[in-house]
């Protein structure tokens, strides 16, 4: 099963061709157009999730090395933000090919540093590249407006400016994705950037940035900084306050993104937050269940379940509860294969580290011994390694249970009856999360229903995967604030200027 729609096929050969592909590993920072190490030059190692070996080591920046980030972004933008539609389109465009180029040395190095496996390392290559080709475009199209005015002799004119450096905090789940995401459209709209990845997966955005090197992409438009968990903080604190940095754009936990939040508005400072999800997948009774369970596959398994979008609370009406329940089991046998990234035919690989794979199993560990019953998995897959979990399936789960209410981000699905769909929406929107959610069924009037009463910023009606560059992806409530992809995610990163000209009567 392929959990990313793409051409994924691939022979034990190229898997072996692929596995083997690591040369683009970097091992130091990218500030200001410099490969560089932390001024304290201290380092920290990258795990493989399969293993727990490490794959690398990359330089432990701290406050100092942001701030030399902000400020080369802040020349940097100097110039960019001068620079007309069309050379920025071009620029992304090249960054886009030579990226296509090397779709398989950034696939090798997702499957080591993510642990995903490798069809769906591909996948999110495939997935985070059309992000640059599509704001190549967008780049173009980067409008103003004149109003009509009130005023006999004055002019209004609208025109959306680049509001400056942007810091980019990005999650390990899409390493590449998320980068492309959110730096494809800063550059667009004129902005230049600092980029901040994970510590678990620091080395795909080193890639990235060495191709958009290749590309040419000016010195100090995107800048690279790595820290470990200890110097997180405090760069964080600088990317959040300095007086450079026009806005924050993070991915990652609403509890972080909350403290990010937080430090931004001292300086006022614009954000843009992609923060957790808790995603009901509703069943109507007048679904096509093979259909909806095949899409619940993708929902859930996507990334061994750490996706932000990934389906949290399988809601399933009762008059088919027991029907879906077994086909779901069933599919879950025969279609999920756990397995380290580069084993031929896993599609579905490791949590990201110990800590998340210990949180996982404490969920199903409490809701089990409160009697919810396990349907399939339920343990860790230590044949694997330490950070296997089983493809898992729960009923039986009840409110007071923390797995109920709480984001799993993990390969456990756990399903739940209703009776009615009020019921359905009561259960659905009963959370402060608002990011993704999706909904089964054939009565088109309750698909319209469905699509105008679920509080959440994106629904997909029949459906299991709904992220493409074209639409705006984004969360309400705790789930966010602002849009990413679409033109909205452009506009997210500009400035709307208002200038008025006075005195256009004749002899004024
Ligand atoms: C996420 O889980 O944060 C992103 C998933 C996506 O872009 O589809």
């Amino acid at each position: 099963m392929e959990l990313i729609r793409v051409n994924t096929s691939m022979n034990l050969n190229k898997f072996l061709i692929l596995n083997r592909r690591l040369h683009l590993l970097k091992s130091k920072a990218y500030i200001n157009g410099d490969w560089v190490n932390a001024q304290s030059n201290k380092t920290f190692s990258v795990l493989d999730p399969s293993t727990d070996k490490p794959i690398g080591t990359v330089p432990d920046m701290d406050a100092t090395d942001a701030k030399r980030a902000v400020d080369a972004a802040a020349e940097a933008f100097k110039t960019w933000r001068n620079t007309t539609a069309k050379e920025r389109s071009y620029v992304l465009r090249r960054w886009f090919g030579i990226c296509k180029e090397n779709r398989d040395n950034v696939a090798a190095i997702l499957t080591a540093e993510a642990g995903k496996p490798l069809s769906e390392s591909l996948g999110e290559f495939d997935y985070g590249n059309a992000f640059l080709e599509f704001f190549a475009d967008t780049a173009r199209h980067i409008n103003g407006e004149i109003v009509s005015s009130p005023w006999p002799n004055k002019q209004i004119l609208i025109t959306r400016q680049p509001l400056g450096v942007v810091s980019v905090i990005t999650p390990w789940n899409f390493p590449y994705a998320m980068i492309t995401r959110k730096v494809g459209a800063l550059m667009a709209a004129g902005c230049t950037c600092v980029i901040k990845p994970s510590e678990d997966t620091p080395l795909t955005a080193l890639v990235a940035a060495q191709l958009a090197e290749q590309a040419g992409v000016p010195k100090g438009v995107i800048n690279v900084i790595t820290s470990s968990r200890e110097n997180a903080a405090a760069v964080g604190k600088v990317m959040c306050q300095d007086p450079n940095v026009g806005c924050v754009s993070f991915t990652g936990s609403t509890f972080v993104g909350k403290i990010l939040y937080g430090l931004a508005a001292s300086g006022v400072k614009r954000v843009a937050l992609e923060l957790g999800g808790n995603a009901p997948f509703i069943v109507f009774p007048s679904a096509d269940l093979e259909y909806t369970v095949d899409q619940a596959l993708l929902a859930k398994f996507r990334n061994a379940g750490q996706a932000c979008v990934g389906a949290n609370r399988f809601l399933i009406h009762k008059d088919v509860f027991d029907e879906f329940v077994t086909i779901f089991k069933n599919k879950i046998s025969a279609k999920i294969k756990l397995g380290p990234g580069t084993n031929p035919g896993a599609n579905c690989g490791p949590l990201i580290n110990a800590t998340q794979a210990k949180m996982v199993a404490s969920l199903v560990d409490e809701a089990v011994s409160k009697g919810a019953k396990v349907e399939i998995g339920g343990k860790y897959a230590k044949q694997f390694g330490t950070n296997f979990y089983e493809a898992t399936l729960l009923v039986g789960v009840k409110p007071d249970m923390k797995i109920y209410s709480q984001e799993i981000f993990g390969p456990v699905a756990v399903c739940s009856k209703f009776n009615t769909e009020d019921e359905a929406l009561q259960i659905a929107n009963n959370t402060r999360s608002g990011l993704a959610s999706y909904v089964f069924t054939k009565d088109l009037g309750q698909a319209f229903r469905m699509s105008r009463e679920l509080e959440f910023g994106m629904v997909a009606i029949n459906d299991g995967i709904l992220s493409a560059p074209e639409p705006p992806f984004g969360g309400i409530k705790e789930s966010g604030i602002g849009r990413e992809g679409s033109r909205h995610g452009v506009e997210e990163y500009t400035d709307i200027k208002y200038t008025l000209f006075s005195g256009l009567a004749k002899g004024m």
